[in-house]
């Protein structure tokens, strides 16, 4: 037999590598992969024109801006971000280009996402939108959010994190990482103190240095340093009299030169309002400074961008050095070929099946149980016979409208149709409107589907009435929508009332009928003067495309309900800290006098009772805590301590329990929080099943922020660990000290 086929195919081999290796040493040196990026960096650089990285450095349309087509450099090309790929717009609009093949699919709002408390789905949810990007074409995601939940009237507090910056910086980390694996920036929004919607192009926010690196940092840092975000975004206000993108204090002093930033800053879109600010601060790409694209040039409105000939003629001119055009494009070029110059990044996928089921186990996970007095939930579909859904949201389409962050989906599954799909054979369903919102406007070009209601709210309200009174349960859908001044990007909400009457429906709807759940659709705390007389609360948030199968899924008890809130909600809007001292929203100028007393630190201060508190979220089985213990009494100053739990289920199913540990400083030469989050952990407990639950933290944990000395200081002395179901439902207590 011929047998020297082995060493025939090895030669081969060696051969055809060898040839690789030869073919890559002769490419261009920045066109070699093999080679470290940041000399690829300097010899693209080194081949630049100045016009060639002008062009870079600003838009060329609504969402991209200029690669270097003779060198093989590609254009960079931006996607809102960050619940799904946002629609294909016109070169130089926002209008939908009526493509038909970017419907994307709809993930939960970033609230839902926080609401998990399960890093594993900020993993998951970061990696199937990251795949939807790359699949779009797309190199920079513009998200994720993470601007602290201040007040209950932000427009915008949908897209971020919640209120506390330990829990937006451990779901924000893993998000990023999940995006960036498939070689598509994340581009972390809005770098800084984007707290309110009101007046966000002028606004000027004065806070102390403190509470700045306390609360409204942390979330960005972790982004940066642990997520190694790629891209971050500058905000709409001013910081310290400088517009946030083009600011010398946020973007030189804190980002590059206190965390080390290597990634490229973007502008929001028409965030930038000076040339020289823009050139020296610390921004990289301009973007959507006119929104329509021609009526501020006479045939290129790119071209007069404050980066644009206005930079060119600069440096032209030596008024400006060229180092200051390559410190943008060096970024510029990093960011190329970390993304759309990475021959190696996967391929992404679009609107697919398993992208549907992540957003619905992200939704699944985010629910919260807010009440269940006497077990009314899971409906018991053995004894309900006839369930009446009744409310606008039942049915109203939540993926489209809010601003940037609006979809089109490629289908989004009504909480209505989501519970006829599930129970529509065992019961009988009846579906009333019971109130109605405003007059239905088509948003980027898209119908939100409303139907449009010709009957008074009285015909409405009776109509709900009725069908309640002869069910034998009742969910009412309600909550806010994405309409402007509710859930919605630009303006913030009037007040923390549920809009449209819902107050009084709800009332009336629990006196005809006591087995009522009431299903809260909205991104923000809402005020429930109703919260006595109803028997279940569910916090249902925006779900996306599979919406009303998650919803479904919790309310008749498939899936056990884990999620906890990421914010307080206050009874009352004075119950709020910037409420209470009336700084909000400010008139240009916006103090933050509740300094680090956002949320749940602003509560525990004053001793509010928050009408729901920050961490709480019950489950259809229940949790015993036993005895937590510390493995010592003491931390060292370079050492860790690790506090010990056992959670048992005592119930008689299975269910997941997020616990929590929160820090309490025993005595500080400063103003402390009574407690501020540290650790948490999100185990899974099978009836009667008990896990010993762990965390171990060290110093930082107990660190504040001096001013004066500009550093972080943990004082040595006694602490104590306070391990519990919420911010409000301490189960456990550990003392222990700091050496
Ligand atoms: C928003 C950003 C968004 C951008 C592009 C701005 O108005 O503030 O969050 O990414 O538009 O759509």
């Amino acid at each position: 037999m011929f047998k020297p086929i082995k060493p025939f195919f090895t030669l081969l081999l060696m051969v055809s590598l060898a040839a690789k290796v030869s073919a890559q040493e002769d490419l261009p040196v920045y066109l070699n992969e093999a080679k470290p990026i940041e000399e690829r960096i300097e010899d693209a650089l080194s081949r630049m024109t100045l016009e060639e990285k002008v062009k870079m450095v600003h838009a060329q349309s609504k969402f991209s801006s200029a690669g270097v087509p003779r060198l093989g450099i590609p254009e960079n090309w931006m996607t809102d971000g960050p619940h799904g790929i946002r629609a294909e717009v016109f070169w130089d609009e926002w209008d939908q280009a009526g493509w038909t093949n970017d419907s994307c699919i709809a993930f939960p709002a970033l609230t839902c996402l926080a609401a998990t408390w399960n890093k594993e789905m900020s993993a998951l949810y970061g990696k199937v939108i990251g795949e939807e990007a790359r699949y779009r074409n797309k190199n920079v995601l513009l998200g994720p959010g993470v601007n602290i939940y201040r007040t209950p009237l932000n427009g915008r507090n949908f897209e971020y994190m919640g209120e506390d910056p330990f829990l937006a910086s451990r779901m924000v980390v893993p998000y990023i990482q999940g995006v960036q694996s498939n070689g598509v920036a994340a581009c972390v929004k809005h770098f800084a103190l984007n707290n309110q919607e009101t007046d966000r192009h002028t606004v000027n926010v004065n806070v102390d240095d403190r509470t700045l690196y306390e609360i409204y940092l942390p979330a960005f840092k972790a982004a940066v340093q642990e997520g190694k975000a790629w891209a971050i975004m500058g905000a709409y206000n001013k910081y310290k009299g400088q517009w946030a993108g083009q600011n010398q204090f946020l973007l030189n002093d804190i980002l590059r030169g206190e965390w080390k930033f290597d990634g490229v800053v973007v502008s929001d879109w028409g965030g930038i309002n000076d040339t020289k600010q823009a050139i020296y601060h610390g921004l990289d790409m301009e973007f959507g400074s006119w929104t329509n694209g021609l009526s501020e040039g006479a045939s290129n409105a790119y071209d007069n961008y404050y980066l644009a000939n206005p930079f060119l003629k600069l440096l032209k001119s030596g008024e400006v050095k060229e180092e200051e055009v390559d410190k943008k494009v060096r970024n510029i070029l990093r960011l190329v070929f970390r993304t759309n110059m990475n021959t190696k990044r996967p391929y992404g996928s679009f609107g697919s099946p398993e992208h549907g089921l992540a957003g619905k186990k992200i939704a699944q996970e985010g629910i919260v149980l807010l009440k269940n007095a006497n077990n009314k939930l899971p409906i018991q579909l053995s004894k309900v016979k006839r369930v009446a859904v009744i409310g606008e949201n039942a049915v109203k389409v939540m993926t489209v409208g809010g601003g940037s962050s609006s979809l089109k989906a490629k289908y989004e599954i009504s909480p209505l149709e989501g519970l006829r799909n599930r129970i529509g054979k065992e019961a009988e369903l009846v579906f009333a409107r019971g109130y109605v919102g405003e007059k239905p406007k088509a948003q980027d070009g898209l119908n939100t589907g409303d139907v449009v209601e010709t009957r008074s709210s009285e015909e409405l309200s009776k109509e709900a009435l009725d069908a309640a009174r002869n069910a034998d349960f009742v969910i009412f859908v309600g909550g806010l929508n994405k309409n402007d001044g509710q859930d919605s990007e630009g303006n913030d909400r009037k007040s923390l009332g549920l809009p449209y009457n819902q107050d009084k429906l709800i009332s009336a709807l629990a006196k005809v009928n006591k087995n009522l759940a009431v299903v809260i659709i909205s991104g923000n705390a809402v005020a429930m003067p109703w919260v006595n007389e109803v028997s279940s609360i569910v916090q249902g948030w925006y779900l996306g495309s599979e919406a009303g199968s998650a919803l479904a899924s919790v309310l008749v008890g498939d899936v056990n309900p884990s999620g906890k809130l990421p914010f307080t909600f206050p009874v009352k809007l004075e119950d709020n800290g910037a409420h209470k001292l009336g700084d909000y929203p400010g008139k240009g100028e916006q103090t933050y006098n509740e300094g680090l007393f956002v949320g749940y630190r602003w509560a525990d201060k004053h001793q509010i009772k928050p009408l729901f508190s920050f961490g709480h979220g019950l489950s259809y089985t229940s949790f015993a805590y036993g005895k937590a213990s510390a493995d010592g009494r003491d931390l060292n100053a370079d050492g860790k301590i690790t506090f010990s739990v056992p959670v048992k289920n005592t119930g008689k199913r299975e269910g997941q329990e997020v616990v929590q540990l929160y820090i309490h400083d025993v005595q500080s030469s400063v103003p402390r929080p009574l407690k501020e989050l540290k650790a948490f952990e999100k185990v899974s407990l099978k009836a009667g099943e008990t896990k010993i639950v762990k965390f171990t933290i060290d110093k930082s944990a107990l660190s504040f922020f001096d001013a004066g000395k500009h550093d972080w200081v943990a004082e040595p002395g006694e602490f104590k660990a306070l391990i519990g179901a919420s911010s409000t439902d301490i189960r456990q207590t550990v003392g222990f000290n700091l050496r």
